[in-house]
């Protein structure tokens, strides 16, 4: 069982959530591999249960890097059913993109029929930052991986 976190990241914000995203996924006790967008290949998603995406919003959208990541994917269109999926991202300020950006994450991964869980206790599309995550967002973060982690093992126990 293994999540492959997978984030874009110009000035360290969105990477710090990453981490802390990380860190949920390995308390629910589930390995994870964690690559900037840069070193990251759609290869892996054949080796993983579960698939984690951070940006930094870019005009209320996910960055081009991550569009082209996901675009990428389409070599492996349909063999993903079934994934769990989740989102993150970091913004320049409060209701400037960040919901705009994750929900457009999450309807790429719906197009490769990802499962992706909301949350009912507030941030309930996945994970978001004004600048550097602070120790609330950090937690919000862990939560996000630990819920995706133990999706990811529910469904493929
Ligand atoms: C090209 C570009 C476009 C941006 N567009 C937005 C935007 O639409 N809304 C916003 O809140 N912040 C915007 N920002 C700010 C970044 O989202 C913000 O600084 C973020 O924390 C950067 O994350 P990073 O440190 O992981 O690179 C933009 C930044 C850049 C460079």
């Amino acid at each position: 069982m293994k999540i492959l976190i997978v984030y874009d990241s110009r000035s360290g914000n969105t990477e710090k959530m990453a981490y802390a995203v990380m860190e949920g996924v390995k308390i629910a006790g589930v390995e994870v591999l964690l690559k900037n967008i840069d070193e990251a290949s759609v290869d892996e998603l054949m080796n993983v249960q579960g698939l984690i995406i951070g940006s930094p919003v870019y005009y209320g959208l996910p960055t081009a890097k991550i569009k082209a990541f996901i675009d990428d994917s389409v070599k492996y269109h349909g063999k993903l059913d079934g994934m769990v999926g989740g989102a993150f991202a970091s913004a320049g300020g409060i209701h400037t993109g960040a919901e705009t950006t994750i929900t457009a994450i999450n309807e790429m991964l719906f197009i490769h029929g990802m499962i992706i869980q909301g949350s009912s206790g507030g941030s309930h599309f996945g994970a978001a930052s004004v600048g550097a995550p602070d120790d609330n967002v950090k937690e919000t973060c862990r939560k996000l991986g630990e819920r995706v982690a133990k999706l990811a093992k529910k469904i493929n126990n």
